[in-house]
Order: C-alpha cells, then sequence, then structure tokens
C-alpha cells in the first residue's frame, strides 16, 4: 500500500492539508476511509454532531445513481427536527470540498458523490502501489487491530472433510469450496488460519473395508488409484455383506416355519450360526475391535488407506488451490478425550444412562435439540462423541480464537447439539468461539459420465466439456497455448461459481451447460473478462507483464479519464475495499460475486468508449493505468474466491 506520506502528499496536492484519519479507520487501504473521515469532519466542523456518530452513519450505496456514500439522517439522532428538513439544512451547511461534491438530498439522506479527478488521483496510484494486497486488511485478525505487536487472533476453518471409501458427494464439493473461499478471506484479514481437514475414517466400516481388501484388493489398484479402488472394494464387500444378512433372514423365516410345523430346523440353525460367526459383519466387527485395541498390524492396513487416500485427495485440492495444514479425522481423536468428556458430563449431570446407553437430554435447552446419543449399548463411541472429543483436543492443541466449521446443512441438528453439549459440560470458552457454516444441497448432481462419485471425476468431466465448448471456437482454440490446462482450469471455475451464486443456504441444480456458458454471470465469463483485460494491456503496451508498467503508470495524467465510462469504473474500483469488509460480515461469497459481476458489466460496456490501442500516448497511458488497475481488482477477487485467473484463453 502507499504509505501515509505519499497519501499525505497527494492530498496536499488536491488542497487537503491533513490525512482525513478519524479513528479506527485505514486512509492508507481504503481510500473510501479518506472520504467517510473528510465528510465527517467537515460535516462536524459546522454541527455540534459527534464525529463518533457521523462516521459509522456513512454507508455504501446499491447503485451509483444514489451517490457514492449516503447519509440517513435518523441515524445522526439529532432530536426535534425532522428529517428531510434536517437534510436539507446540513446540505446547506456543508462547506466547499476539494474531494465531494456538494452533497444533494433526496428524502432524509445526504448524497454524497466523489468529485472524479480527485478520487482517481487517490484511487489509483493506491492500487498501483498495494497490487495483490489492494483491499484488503490484515490488521483486521491483529487482537488490537491499530497495534502490529499484539499478535495474530487464530482461526480454525474445518471443511471438505469427506469420509475414506466412500463417494465425495456434493456435500464435500461445496464445503470444499465454501470453505478454501473463507479460509482466503480470512487470511486477507490478518487472522492466523489453520486449515483443517477432518477426515471420516474410522468405525466399523473399516473393518468390513479391511476384510474387503483381503477378498477384492489389488496392491497395484491401491497404489495408482486408491480412492477409487477403496471405494470399489467397499462395494463389492458390502454387497456381500448385505447378501448375507438377506440370508440370515430367510433362513430364520424357514426356521420358525419349520418349527411351526414340528420339524427339525437343526441344520439351518447351525447354517445361520455359521454365518453369523464367519460372515463379513463379523469379520468386520473382530478386526475393528483390533483397531480400537491398537493392534499394530490392523491399524497399520488401515493407515496405509488412509495415506495412500491423503496422498490423492492432496493432488486433487492442490487443483483447487487448496493446501490443509493439518488432516485430522475421526479416527485421530484421543480415548482419553472421549472419556474425559464423558467423565465431566456425568460429574455435571449433563448426561444421563438410558437402557444401557448414555444420552444427553437436550430438550431442558430446546425442543429441537432433542435427545443426543453419545455411548452405544457397547460402549462405543459415534461420530458426534467424537466430535466432542475433537473439538476440546483442537483448542488444548491451536488455543483458537474462532472455529468454523463449514458443514451441509443437513448436520444443523449434530452441530447444534455439539455446541450446546460443550456449552454444557463448562466449556462455554470453546463453544462460543464455534460457528457452523451451512449450506444447502445441489440436486442433480450427475455428471455425463454417470454419477460423478469423486471431486476428481466431477473436476474431468467439467473439463473435458469445457474443452469440447472452447473447441467449437476454432480460430481461438489455435491460439490458446495449453488447452487441456486452460480447460481443466475454465471447468474448475464453472463449477465454483455456480456453486456461489446465490446464498449459501439455497439449494440450486447442477447444470453443466448454463455453468459452462460464456454468457451470463458464470465462471467463463469471469475468466474471459480477465483473459481480455490482459490482452488488452498485452497488445497496448506490447508487455506481458503489467507489473513492469507501474512506474510508467503512475505517471500517467488521470485527467485524460473524464468519459461517464471511466469515471462509473473508477467509483466501482474504490469500493473493493467495501466489499471485502462487508464479505468479512456475511460469510458469503456473493458478496464477492456480485461485485465482481458488477465490475465486469462496467467494464465490458467501456471497451468501445475507451480503446487504448490506437489512441493518444497520453490517452492511452491513463487508460492503461485503469486497465491495469481494474485487472488487479478482478485478479484479487477471483483469487479470494479460490479461481486461477487467466492470461489466455
Ligand atoms: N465426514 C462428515 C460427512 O461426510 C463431515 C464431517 C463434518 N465435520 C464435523 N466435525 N462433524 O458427513
Amino acid at each position: 500500500a502507499p504509505s501515509i506520506d505519499e497519501l499525505a502528499k497527494s492530498l496536499q496536492s488536491l488542497g487537503v492539508s491533513e490525512v482525513p484519519k478519524q479513528p479506527g479507520t485505514y486512509p492508507e487501504l481504503n481510500p473510501v476511509d479518506i472520504y467517510r473521515s473528510h465528510i465527517t469532519e467537515l460535516l462536524a466542523s459546522k454541527t455540534d454532531i459527534d464525529p463518533k456518530i457521523i462516521y459509522p452513519a456513512l454507508q455504501w450505496t446499491q447503485t451509483l445513481d444514489k451517490g457514492d456514500l449516503v447519509l440517513a439522517v435518523p441515524a445522526l439522532r439529532v432530536k426535534g427536527k425532522k428529517p428531510d428538513v434536517l437534510a436539507k439544512e446540513l446540505v446547506e451547511k456543508f462547506p466547499e470540498s476539494p474531494l465531494v461534491e456538494p452533497p444533494t438530498t433526496s428524502g432524509i439522506y445526504l448524497q454524497f458523490f466523489f468529485k472524479p479527478l480527485p478520487l482517481a488521483t487517490l484511487l489509483l496510484p493506491s492500487i498501483l502501489h498495494a497490487t495483490s494486497s489492494y483491499g484488503f486488511n490484515p490488521y483486521l485478525g491483529l487482537r488490537d487491530p491499530f497495534d502490529p505487536s499484539s499478535g495474530r487472533k487464530r482461526m480454525i476453518v474445518e471443511f471438505s472433510s469427506p469420509n475414506i471409501a466412500k463417494p465425495f458427494h456434493a456435500g464435500h464439493l461445496r464445503s470444499t469450496i465454501i470453505g478454501g473461499f473463507l479460509s482466503s478471506l480470512f487470511q486477507a484479514a490478518g487472522w492466523d488460519v489453520i486449515r483443517m481437514n477432518y477426515l471420516g475414517d474410522w468405525g466399523k466400516q473399516y473393518g468390513v473395508l479391511a476384510v474387503g481388501f483381503e477378498k477384492f484388493g489389488s496392491e497395484e489398484e491401491l497404489q495408482k488409484n486408491p480412492i477409487g479402488h477403496l471405494y470399489d472394494v467397499y462395494v463389492k464387500i458390502s454387497a456381500i455383506s448385505r447378501e448375507e444378512e438377506e440370508q440370515v433372514k430367510a433362513k430364520k423365516a424357514e426356521v420358525a416355519a419349520k418349527k411351526e410345523k414340528g420339524e427339525d430346523a437343526a441344520e439351518l440353525e447351525k447354517e445361520i450360526q455359521k454365518i453369523q460367526e464367519e460372515g463379513v459383519d463379523e469379520q468386520a466387527r473382530k478386526y475393528f475391535k483390533r483397531m480400537v485395541d491398537g493392534d499394530p498390524e490392523a491399524l497399520g492396513v488401515w493407515k496405509r488407506f488412509r495415506n495412500l487416500s491423503i496422498e490423492k485427495y492432496k493432488q486433487t485440492y492442490a487443483r483447487l488451490n487448496i493446501f490443509y495444514d493439518e488432516y485430522s479425522g475421526e479416527s485421530q481423536v484421543q480415548d482419553k478425550s472421549m472419556d474425559e468428556a464423558a467423565r465431566i458430563m456425568e460429574e455435571k449431570g449433563v448426561s444421563e444412562v438410558s437402557e444401557g446407553a448414555v444420552v444427553v437430554d437436550l430438550t431442558k435447552y430446546s425442543k429441537k435439540l432433542g435427545k443426543a446419543l453419545v455411548k452405544k449399548k457397547d460402549g462405543t463411541s459415534l461420530y458426534l462423541t467424537r466430535d466432542i472429543g475433537a473439538a476440546a483436543e483442537r483448542f488444548e492443541k491451536y488455543h483458537f480464537d474462532k472455529m468454523i466449521y463449514v458443514v451441509a446443512s443437513q448436520q444443523d441438528l449434530h452441530l447444534a447439539q455439539l455446541f450446546k453439549i460443550t456449552e454444557a459440560m463448562g466449556r462455554k470458552d470453546i463453544a462460543e468461539r464455534c460457528q457452523h457454516v451451512n449450506f444447502g444441497m445441489v440436486l442433480g448432481m450427475s455428471t455425463r459420465k454417470g454419477t460423478a462419485k469423486f471431486l476428481d471425476d466431477i473436476l474431468r468431466d467439467v473439463g473435458d466439456y469445457m474443452h469440447e465448448v472452447m473447441r467449437k471456437n476454432e480460430d481461438k482454440y489455435n491460439q490458446v497455448e495449453d488447452p487441456v490446462k486452460t480447460a481443466d482450469i475454465l471447468g474448475i471455475s464453472a463449477v465454483m461459481i455456480q456453486d456461489m451464486t446465490g446464498k449459501r443456504i439455497n439449494n440450486y441444480n447442477f447444470d453443466m451447460d448454463r455453468m459452462t456458458s460464456f454468457e451470463g454471470d458464470t465462471g467463463p465469463y469471469l475468466q474471459y473478462a480477465h483473459a481480455r483485460l490482459t490482452s488488452i494491456i498485452r497488445r497496448a503496451s506490447g508487455s506481458p507483464d503489467p507489473s513492469a508498467l507501474i512506474p510508467d503508470l503512475l505517471k500517467a495524467d488521470l485527467s485524460l479519464l473524464s468519459e461517464r465510462h471511466a469515471i462509473e469504473l473508477i467509483r466501482t474500483l474504490v469500493q473493493w475495499p467495501d466489499v471485502f469488509l462487508n464479505t468479512l460480515k456475511t460469510l458469503e461469497p456473493i458478496t464477492v460475486l456480485t461485485y465482481l459481476f458488477k465490475m465486469t458489466h462496467a467494464l465490458s460496456s467501456s471497451y468501445d468508449h475507451l480503446q487504448v490501442v490506437g489512441s493518444e500516448e497520453k490517452v492511452k497511458n491513463a487508460r492503461l493505468a485503469l486497465y491495469v488497475c481494474a485487472r488487479q481488482v478482478l485478479g484479487n477477487g477471483m483469487r479470494l474466491l479460490g479461481l486461477t485467473p487467466l492470461e489466455r484463453m
């Protein structure tokens, strides 16, 4: 970011002698802060309204025709005057400013429009200096946001969390996309973010898997494609287990029928017993028992399955620019933390024994929370029990200030129970730091090759589709350097943007045609906007690297950016830091996305009016500065969402 001295200098050149800086603001990071402080100071100088009241009353607008900032007069809490009357009075009192036009009123609102040239003078150099950090604010995550030595707050974002040997379903896909985004969001706000993947990797089904591997496993397949192979093995062995279960049922019915007729059923009973003692289910139970008891051989097999799966997952996550700090999982929760939790729950009267099992009756807090089972009759732990233990362990290990669980809304009850039980156990300190970020379902997620089961398949399928779409435009296609890689990135962008279009909680339809279209608000459209900007800059400057242009662009004569389209674009670019702040409140990718589409629409309607190539040298340089800034903002937004902005396509 530009230093405060540089900022002071450019403000002085505009006729503002001191950097307007209300307490708790970041003028060097967010130019709109300068305007809020400036307007606050001017208004306070002519009235006796407290600046502390004025500043937060200045709000951003939905559309530019309403101004760059508005102030709802009732928020000023001035007694004894009708707001619309007061609005008119304030307009009259408002002194002449070098930065903002004289305010106008609209009912109870004061509308402020930034003066175009001073705005360009403050904003564009600020973006050119800040480059990839423009819009972000690394101070927000500090314990004291104005004291860099205060240390950063720490956050765990737990997301994706698929189950080994099971399909990676839409819920995991959404969790991955949203969780990756939230991690970047808080990191850009200066938090110390720990990305955690909490694998479903424990329970009797892993005994089933091991038994299945003995029968159907292939070492070669396992090495080649662990996730797919383990899934196949699991499907095969589960089928046998189901079949055995049915046999037992049928035989039992036969036994009953025989006994009714007074016939001898001993032979059949032996057969039933044989299945029950030697069948898959019993083998799996025994195997899992060995795992629970810590038998190194049994654990070794399972660990290999787990490690190979993780290696494979890592490659896929890398395609989405996601890198985890920790692969934890249900298996990693220590018995001693679960025992400790059980002890506390019992001691505090949180849990009770019911028909041999241990339950927590949460209806006393809220009917909706129901009764939660925390220990089965046979003493084994459950999904919920492991989460209770895990939360305490993570707090112990990381002392997080906040922990976000990115999990489908189908598990709303589960997480509400987890948080309430944690609180009831006397760990309010942990519970109040936890937050469930939920989301709706993806409907009809099937790809052309049948229902996709793994993240890799989904991405490959959409990438292939994108490749076909690209091929339809042969001329363009031939210019793309690495079409396969480009198609892959476009496909990923298509999937991600579709997922982020709409509030998280909404369900949506997985629609391959729609998401891969270059028209409308899609991933390919955003990528196209970025590639087009890059190409304009490349052609105008002859340089493949816009950062090399910055020294020249800083000298551009910005008064040449006087067209309506240029001004609108500049007014849109200055909003980006506020959009970022707002996103930290909404935790919704759509907050960023709506802005990026608004920006790219402004951009695409500007091209005809603001030609670069062929314009007079000075005009060209000014427009180039604007486009380099626009490209920076678009790129920063796309990377925040987790996309890889394309240079060419
Ligand atoms: N593995 C779980 C599933 O696939 C999701 C885990 C969510 N996280 C948690 N801490 N429970 O449903």
